[in-house]
């Protein structure tokens, strides 16, 4: 049984944080919402408590009973989760009269406390929250404080109950990561051997047994989500694993072909399906960013089943959903639920009737890179940037032409690979190109031309809900605009955005 840590979820914008650093110490845990408790079994090792939007003294507020936990394994509350247990009893907490948000530096350590063992005195963590424990009654021991506040981090004492006012999950709190690992190992006793290895052994014969002599369809999109996924079923059940790939004349230049011949190359039993015209025909004047994706949508599902008819007797469709995908519809409140609602392409139609697997739904994006790279993939394929179901066909602002999107797959080849060329690509989370459907004046020769505006946008990001623009050197983009305006005919000035997001999306459509 893989042992593994609970994560209590009260809507923190940093829950998925906790879950990740977790993950990287190769301890396996779940998110849950607060109110929709799991059994626990012998294989959790421990709980964490989530930070909240809320307040412990709102009448409303998020609470559970502790009955359910306390003093079967060892607990540690982040923020809200700690003044929830020393709000629960009875200490005060209340609005904080100091600044209880961004830097502070740990004071008056209890060096032999396993939590805090070999964390230094001074050491920098980051806070975030509007209240504050007053003060703790005997049953509690503070283990440290901070320069501007009294708890910092306690104990219960004589139990394996433990809280932080601050964020260890944060890069800010700089021995944070450290923290967590004195809760799991010290305290919690976990063995740290959920690998990548260990996760393919196990989804491996999990699939194996789920699967049997079944045949499952998969839709390959280029990106690392589903390469990784497909992989792993193929791993399992080989041949029964039927993989299309659909070529919507939306992708960047060369990629349908390049794409194609590495899944051949890897063994993967795939049809690639040659369909765009279909997807031009369907997008023909339309220039509604949302009526452009809805059309794209409906006519991959049209091609997708009309592919999945030839596999007789297919049972299951494979689909390389992540846990992000999944989490983000549970959240509590607050800011990590909202954004994302149009990004999966296309469900399929209900009477398709397929059983749906999705080996990688416990896992985050840099969870599935390593696997991937476990497994042996392509470098080319797990490293990519991602890029969005509707393709270029978002990128071209306004209708959509196969004369456009030729432009548009030119300019956007000499940005990624000059990216590429120089280092760049893998700073930098996802890049890509706009046509705008303005006409701008130029001079080129002696001739006045009045031609397209691109602009390029590249942006750091960690999961695509929040991005800031890529501070790109001058010098490439003086080489990256010098290089489209003097080789893609009918492009004759370049722009790079400046915006984040928000208030900015990363696309323009
Ligand atoms: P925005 O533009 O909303 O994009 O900041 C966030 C991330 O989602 C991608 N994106 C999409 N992906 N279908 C997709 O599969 C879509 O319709 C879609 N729209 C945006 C975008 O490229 C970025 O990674």
């Amino acid at each position: 049984m893989v042992e593994k840590i609970i994560i209590l979820d009260f809507g923190s914008q940093y829950t998925q944080l906790i879950a990740r650093r977790v993950r990287e110490l190769n301890v396996y845990c779940e998110i849950h919402p607060y109110n929709n408790i799991p059994a626990f079994d012998d294989s959790v090792k421990g709980l964490i408590l989530s930070g909240s939007p809320c307040s412990v003294r709102e009448e409303d507020a998020p609470d559970v009973d502790f009955g359910l936990f306390e003093g079967k394994f060892p607990v540690l509350g982040v923020c809200f989760g700690a003044q929830l247990i020393a709000h629960k009893a009875g200490n005060e907490v209340k609005a904080s009269s100091t600044r209880e948000y961004g830097r502070a530096l740990l004071a008056g350590i209890k060096a032999d406390e396993k939590l805090l063992a070999g964390i230094e005195e001074g050491s920098q963590v980051w806070m975030s929250h509007g209240d504050t424990i007053q003060g703790l009654s005997d049953n509690f021991d503070v283990i440290s404080g901070t320069d501007s506040i009294g708890v910092a981090a306690f104990r219960k004492k004589g139990e394996e109950v433990y809280g932080l006012q601050f964020h260890p999950e944060v890069t800010h709190s700089v021995d944070g990561k450290q923290i967590i690992e004195n809760f799991l190992v010290g305290i919690c006793g976990c063995a740290q051997d959920w690998t990548s290895e260990h996760f393919i052994d196990t989804t491996v014969a999990e699939l194996k047994e789920q699967l049997g002599d079944d045949k499952v369809i998969l839709g390959l999109s280029g990106g690392v989500d589903s390469s990784v996924a497909a992989v792993l079923i193929h791993k399992a059940i080989g041949q029964n694993l039927h993989c299309i790939f659909v070529d919507n004349g939306l992708l960047r230049k060369n990629e349908f072909e390049e794409v194609l011949d590495s899944y051949k190359g890897m063994g993967l039993n795939v049809t690639g399906v040659a369909a765009s015209q279909l997807f031009y025909d369907a997008l023909k004047d339309e220039k509604d960013p949302e009526r452009k994706r809805k059309a794209i949508g409906k006519v991959f599902v049209d091609v997708f089943d009309e592919e999945s008819k030839k596999v007789d007797g297919a049972k299951w469709l494979g689909q390389g959903t992540i846990y992000p995908d999944i989490i983000e519809s549970v959240s509590v409140k607050g800011p990590s639920a909202t954004i994302k609602s149009h990004h999966n392409v296309g469900g399929l139609p209900d009477y398709m009737k397929l059983q749906v697997v999705e080996p990688l739904k416990t896992l985050f994006k840099d969870g599935v890179r390593q696997i991937g790279k476990a497994l042996g993939i392509d470098q080319n394929i797990i490293g990519r940037h991602p890029f969005p179901g509707p393709g270029l066909a978002i990128r071209i602002l306004g209708d959509v032409t196969p004369e456009k999107v030729a432009i548009l797959q030119e300019v956007d080849h000499i940005f990624i690979q000059g990216l590429k060329d120089n280092g760049l690509y893998d700073e930098v989370w996802q890049a890509g190109v706009m046509l705008l459907p303005v006409q701008s004046v130029g001079v080129m020769g002696d001739e006045r031309t009045y031609e397209n505006v691109v602009a390029l946008r590249a942006v750091s990001s960690v999961d695509g809900m929040t991005a800031d623009w890529s501070r790109l050197p001058y010098d490439f983009l003086a080489d990256i605009s010098n290089k489209i305006i003097n080789n893609v005919k009918g492009v004759n000035r370049v722009v790079f955005d400046i915006s984040s997001k928000p208030p900015a999306t990363i696309e323009w459509e």
